[in-house]
């Protein structure tokens, strides 16, 4: 017993220690698999689908097979410079070349071996953890609107209630003095009786009446649902969600300007110099409409000379009127704010819809709510006067002037 007893306590202590090691290299991990992610989008997924090996875009399909097949060495200076391996004579670097139709995949030569590993870590993982965690942070935010409305709706109900149950016990009794009265007349005399129950039916009807004005003039103007048909069927369930393309592949905007764009053709023809066929015969057709926009010959794989290009001429969903200033890298850099909290998510869209409101409420909500991150901003001079002056209190955008009328309005 006493053996034990003395022994426990190190035990816990190992117990923690090793919990706290396995967290940490898990944390590392995630971590890894994130930076590897945003590496991943931005160089490697123009040309590589993650998938088995068959799953081609314009080099084969990159999982685990990868890591059965090649040593990590070898992946390294594949990626780094895949030429100088073929070159070298390397027999596996020039099998998979020959097997490719002798295409040559860009060369990362300043990638270190960090980058690297974490690109595998993130090939190794696959896209499908990841999104998970988008999308429950968005279904967090949309539920916590309408929740205080309905709860002061409940509470008048409730109290008319009372009031109309405490009447009709009173009128109960006077009626039980009468007991030929019949149930019309009963109802009359009740009446007759409560000036006060007719006052509040006709306020509360006046009320919701009201309310449904409100709430009309409050939307006016107000597209939420928006889902217009665009000229070419252009779905982000495919790309950014099934394919995995990350959103700054294409809005580029959205990081480091005011608006986030959208992507002109020659982005299309990144990958749809290649790619001339679609899911269905439909799919094929859409993407011809983007040969047709620009003059491309799919059959040469080459640019129709002379050609007079016109642009695609997407029908605008998300639009705030003049008077109003919004600037996505302010959200989305700044603040760390996901896309797909005021987007909602648009990877599991095959046609966009305007998720959120866009109204100056639901601006002015968000900037109450949600805290800024004092630590890493460079944007503001958050310096030691903010931290001491709100010392203890978090700080929210509200605080830093996100509810004053100039930051929103010209
Ligand atoms: C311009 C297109 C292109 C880009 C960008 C590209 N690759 Fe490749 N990759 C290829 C092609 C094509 C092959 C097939 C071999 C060949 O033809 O050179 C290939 C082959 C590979 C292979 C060998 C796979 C196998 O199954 O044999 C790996 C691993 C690889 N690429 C990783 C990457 C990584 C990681 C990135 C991003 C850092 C990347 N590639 C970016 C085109 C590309
Ligand atoms: C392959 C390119 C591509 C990728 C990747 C992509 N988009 Fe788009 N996006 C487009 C195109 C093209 C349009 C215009 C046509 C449309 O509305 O579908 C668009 C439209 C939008 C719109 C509506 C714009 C408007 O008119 O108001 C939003 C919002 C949007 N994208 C967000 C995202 C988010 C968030 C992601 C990442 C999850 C993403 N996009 C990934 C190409 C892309
Ligand atoms: C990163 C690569 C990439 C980019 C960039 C890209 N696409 Fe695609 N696109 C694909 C892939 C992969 C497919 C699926 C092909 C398949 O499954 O047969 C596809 C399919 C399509 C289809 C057919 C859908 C269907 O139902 O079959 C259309 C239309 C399309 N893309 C339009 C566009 C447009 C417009 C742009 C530019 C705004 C664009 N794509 C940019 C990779 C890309
Ligand atoms: C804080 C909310 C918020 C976040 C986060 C956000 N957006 Fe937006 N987005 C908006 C609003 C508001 C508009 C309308 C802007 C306007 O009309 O001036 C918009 C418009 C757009 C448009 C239409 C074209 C344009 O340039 O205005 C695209 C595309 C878009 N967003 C993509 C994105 C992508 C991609 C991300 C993530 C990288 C993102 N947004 C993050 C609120 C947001
Ligand atoms: C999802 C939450 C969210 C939504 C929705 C949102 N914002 Fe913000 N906004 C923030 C945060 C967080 C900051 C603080 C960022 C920082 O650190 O500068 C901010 C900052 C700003 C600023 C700069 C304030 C300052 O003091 O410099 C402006 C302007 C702004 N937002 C406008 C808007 C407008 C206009 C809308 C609606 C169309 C909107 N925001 C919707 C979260 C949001
Ligand atoms: C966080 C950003 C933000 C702040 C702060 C803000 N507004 Fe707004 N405001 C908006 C947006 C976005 C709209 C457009 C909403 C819409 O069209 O429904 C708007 C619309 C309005 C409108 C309505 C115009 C119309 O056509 O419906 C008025 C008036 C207005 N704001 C006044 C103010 C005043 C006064 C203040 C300061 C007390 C203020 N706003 C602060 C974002 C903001």
């Amino acid at each position: 017993m006493r053996r034990q007893n003395c022994k426990s306590p190190i035990r816990k202590a190992l117990k923690i220690l090793t919990l706290l090691f396995i967290t940490t290299i898990h944390l590392s991990l995630a971590q890894d698999v994130e930076l590897g992610e945003s590496l991943f989008s931005s160089n490697c997924a123009s040309c590589h689908y993650l998938g088995p090996e068959s799953k081609k875009l314009v080099g084969p399909g990159l999982n685990d097979h990868i890591f059965e097949e090649y040593t990590t060495e070898w992946l390294y200076s594949w990626i780094k410079n895949s030429s100088e391996l073929i070159a070298s004579g390397d027999e596996q670097a020039v099998a998979v070349f020959e097997q490719y139709n002798k295409s040559v995949m860009t060369a990362f030569p300043y990638f270190t071996n960090d980058d690297i590993d974490n690109i595998l870590a993130y090939i190794k993982v696959g896209p499908a953890e990841i999104e998970e965690v988008v999308v429950e942070s968005s279904e967090e935010v949309s539920s916590s609107s309408n929740s205080s409305t309905i709860l002061i709706i409940l509470l008048i109900a409730l109290v008319l209630f009372a009031i109309i149950l405490a009447r009709i016990k009173n009128v109960l009794k006077e009626v039980k003095g009468h007991p030929t009265a019949s149930l019309l007349e009963s109802a009359i005399h009740w009446l007759k009786a409560s000036p006060v129950v007719i006052g509040l039916v006709i306020f509360y009807f006046v009320l919701t009446g009201l309310g449904t004005i409100w709430d009309g003039l409050l939307t006016v103007g107000v597209q939420q649902g928006y889902q217009p048909e665009q000229p070419i069927a252009f779905s982000h369930k495919l790309h950014a969600g099934e394919n995995g393309v990350d959103c700054n592949y294409c809005h580029s905007g959205a990081r480091h300007s005011k608006s986030a764009g959208v992507p002109s053709a020659n982005v299309c023809m990144n990958c749809h110099t290649y790619i001339n066929e679609g899911r269905s015969e439909q799919g094929t057709q859409e993407i011809s409409k983007i040969y047709a926009a620009i003059g491309f010959d799919p059959e040469t794989r080459s640019y129709i000379e002379g050609y007079e290009q016109q642009p695609i001429e997407w029908i605008r969903i998300h639009n705030l009127p003049d008077l109003a200033y919004f600037n996505h890298s302010q959200h989305v850099n700044v603040a760390g704010v996901e896309c797909q909290e005021c987007h909602g998510p648009i990877e599991e869209m095959e046609v966009v819809e305007q998720y959120s409101p866009l109204t100056m409420g639901w601006c002015i909500n968000c900037h109450r709510e949600t805290k800024v991150d004092t630590t890493n901003n460079y944007y503001h001079d958050l310096n030691d006067n903010w931290i001491e002056k709100y010392h203890g209190e978090d700080i929210t955008a509200e605080k830093i002037g996100g509810l004053e009328c100039g930051k929103c309005h010209y």
